[in-house]
């Protein structure tokens, strides 16, 4: 059964919502489901604004000829190649032969790469035209954003920029389609801000680029292919994506993520926290890396402006889990964080040093001058070093 919202006049969402997938992209938890937007403009001609992951085909088709009624569909835009978008463009040739598809040329490329066969093609560049009717898109190219075939539409007729990956956010839509429709601070911020530095936090250039172009247009709704469309407050949401890709804070605040196996690296975690908080710094967080996944530290990281590094000595290196939430952050390109180190072993402790060496190899990350090092287990000789590293840290805020 077809399950269709308007988005404006002439404009129908087509997507769907996945609330089985248990990983996105097979790596990121999404406890809170995933939409896949797909966008349906009804002019003189037909125009589909991308397809959706494989596993709601169905009911997309269902949805765009409840849509199309009597009509056909005449041409597909591609704005993004990635298979949670394009999945089913073999459904839409199969019962859509004769529409013409709408890309670039690497989209073409990946087209044949993921093997889908189409003929009916027009390869467009960005800053290209072209009119459907009443409907004029004009095409933006928005390399990397999140991959190199990505492009944005923008509608210059009604002010609809559709804007692929870039504004998604995780989070089933229950119903609920327009950003006015749901609490976005309580339900959507905390996923939003989890996809995009998860997903296409390592292009932050990129996504300053695009912001730039998009400063020139005079935008009434974005159409992302994940998430809620915004058609009001949309500058909050643009605010938000330019300090996430300048990777400035958002907050004064730190993120404490310690690997303990046995609680006593823990228990200097918990110590430096209550002494931040102590002198006046509450903005803190706690994490067991090996109990929560990266990508939550991650955003979390993206978030606030001071990260404490608690960790064991293991194997001679970094607690592991340790290690993947840094290997994470310098592939995401995290820059411009102040750094603490506290670290623990029992004999021959490395993984202070191997984390500074870390540290120092990525983009402005201030590290602060000493770390601590716990033989164990906290001691009274250790409390003069914590009370230090507490002052630094709140030291460097200022
Ligand atoms: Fe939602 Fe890059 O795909």
């Amino acid at each position: 059964m077809y399950n269709v919202r308007e988005v404006t006049k002439d404009l129908y969402w087509v997507g769907g919502n996945d609330r089985r997938l248990s990983l996105f992209e097979n790596i990121h938890p999404i406890p809170e489901g995933v939409s896949y937007n797909s966008y349906l403009l009804l002019d003189e001609k037909t125009v589909l604004l991308d397809t959706v992951d494989w596993s709601i085909c169905n009911r997309f088709i269902e949805n765009i000829k409840y849509v199309l009624g009597d009509r056909s569909l005449d041409y597909l835009v591609i704005n993004h190649m990635e298979p949670d978008h394009a999945g089913s463009l073999g459904e839409i040739l199969s019962h859509y032969p004769d529409v013409k598809i709408i890309g670039n040329k690497k989209t073409f490329d990946f087209m044949k790469q993921f093997n889908f066969i189409a003929d009916n093609t027009i390869e467009i560049k960005d800053g290209d035209t072209m009119s459907f009717g009443e409907h004029e898109f004009l095409f933006i190219s928005a390399p990397m954003v999140h991959w190199p075939e990505t492009m944005a539409t923008f509608d210059t007729t009604n002010g609809v920029l559709f804007s692929a990956d870039a504004f998604g956010t995780f989070g089933s839509l229950d119903g609920k389609l327009f950003n006015d429709e749901v609490d976005f601070d309580r339900d959507f911020l905390v996923p939003a801000r989890r996809y995009y530095t998860n997903i296409v936090g390592k292009y932050g250039p990129q996504v300053q680029s695009l912001l730039k172009k998009a400063k020139d247009l005079d935008i009434k709704y974005i159409c992302p292919l994940h998430g809620p469309v915004w058609r009001s407050n949309i500058d909050y949401f643009i605010d938000k994506y330019n300090k996430w890709s300048s990777y400035e804070p958002e907050e004064k605040g730190v993120i404490i993520v310690y690997g303990s196996m046995y609680g006593n690296t823990e228990e200097a975690a918990e110590d430096i926290a209550r002494r931040l908080v102590e002198k006046g710094m509450s903005n803190v967080v706690m994490y067991d890396a090996s109990k929560t996944h990266v990508s939550y530290l991650i955003a979390d990281t993206f978030r606030l402006s001071h990260i404490v590094l608690a960790s064991a000595t293991y194997n001679l290196s970094i607690f592991p889990p340790v290690h993947e939430y840094l290997l994470t952050m310098q592939g995401l390109n995290l820059q411009k964080r102040t750094v603490a180190i506290i670290q623990n072993g029992t004999w021959a402790p490395r993984a202070g040093q191997l984390m500074r060496e870390f540290l120092v190899g990525m983009k402005e990350m201030n590290v602060l001058e000493k770390d601590v090092l716990i033989t164990s287990s906290m001691k009274e000789e250790n409390i003069d070093e914590m009370e230090a590293l507490a002052n630094s840290i709140i030291e460097s805020m200022k």
